[in-house]
């Protein structure tokens, strides 16, 4: 045989036992084919691959097939991780906070674990008008304050979205920036005052 036929029979050999243990395994989430596909890599641990509660029961439904009493838990106990800032100042730097909308880096593993992670808002919400490249999984996010204004149920509601996502709509696709500690209080406060400054670019 040649070298590339070896190769090709290895890859359908292990393709085929691949797509068996997939299907004996717990679908739609092959708990046990992912630990075996991946290796822990600097921060990048294991303990990733392991769902909590809410992410297992999310992988099963979405927020439209959730069946309303796993909904209500999900929200309840979604909403008791939020805590408001400890000064109960929600507004920090708006130019701070576009460096964090901006910046798609932090907790993989090619990234540099001194720094501090991004929030990544582009990939999912236009906001300033100046910035052309965005993703529209989520909804626009420009004129957000102008809106709303800065009321205490805008900032109360704001705040929450941003720290569990999932306190609003469970099984929301958002990243769980406060609960999950992927952006700490401040990097929550700077994008608080991107979204609402009134001289922040979100909002001319
Ligand atoms: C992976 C996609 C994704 C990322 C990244 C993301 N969001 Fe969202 N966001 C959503 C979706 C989807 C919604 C719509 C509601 C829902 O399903 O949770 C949303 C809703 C919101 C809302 C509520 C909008 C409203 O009409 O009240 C705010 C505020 C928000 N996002 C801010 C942010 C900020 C700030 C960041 C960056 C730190 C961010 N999002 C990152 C997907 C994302």
């Amino acid at each position: 045989m040649t070298v590339s036929s070896v190769g090709v029979l290895l890859a359908a050999t292990l393709l085929a036992a691949s797509l068996q243990t997939v299907a004996e395994e717990d679908a739609p989430y092959p708990a046990a084919a992912m630990q075996r596909s991946f290796e822990a890599k600097k921060q990048a641990g294991m303990d990733r691959l392991t769902q909590d509660e809410v992410q297992a029961l999310c992988t099963r439904y979405t927020t439209a097939t959730l069946p309303p009493a796993e909904a209500e838990r999900v929200q309840k106990q979604s909403l008791s991780s939020v805590k408001p800032p400890a000064d109960g100042q929600y507004l920090g730097d708006f130019k701070r906070g576009e460096k964090i909308a901006q910046t798609g880096t932090g907790l993989q593993s090619s990234d540099d674990p001194t720094k501090p992670n991004g929030g990544n808002c582009y990939a999912c919400h236009q906001l300033a008008a100046s910035e052309l490249a965005y993703g529209t999984l989520g909804p626009s996010l420009q004129h957000y304050g102008k809106l709303r204004g800065q009321t205490p149920a805008a900032l109360e509601a704001a705040w929450r979205k941003l720290y569990n996502s999932q306190a609003d709509v469970p099984c929301s696709n958002m990243p769980r920036f406060g609960h999950q500690k992927i952006l700490d209080e401040q990097q929550l406060k700077d994008l608080m005052a991107l979204l609402f400054d009134p001289n922040s670019p979100v909002n001319q």
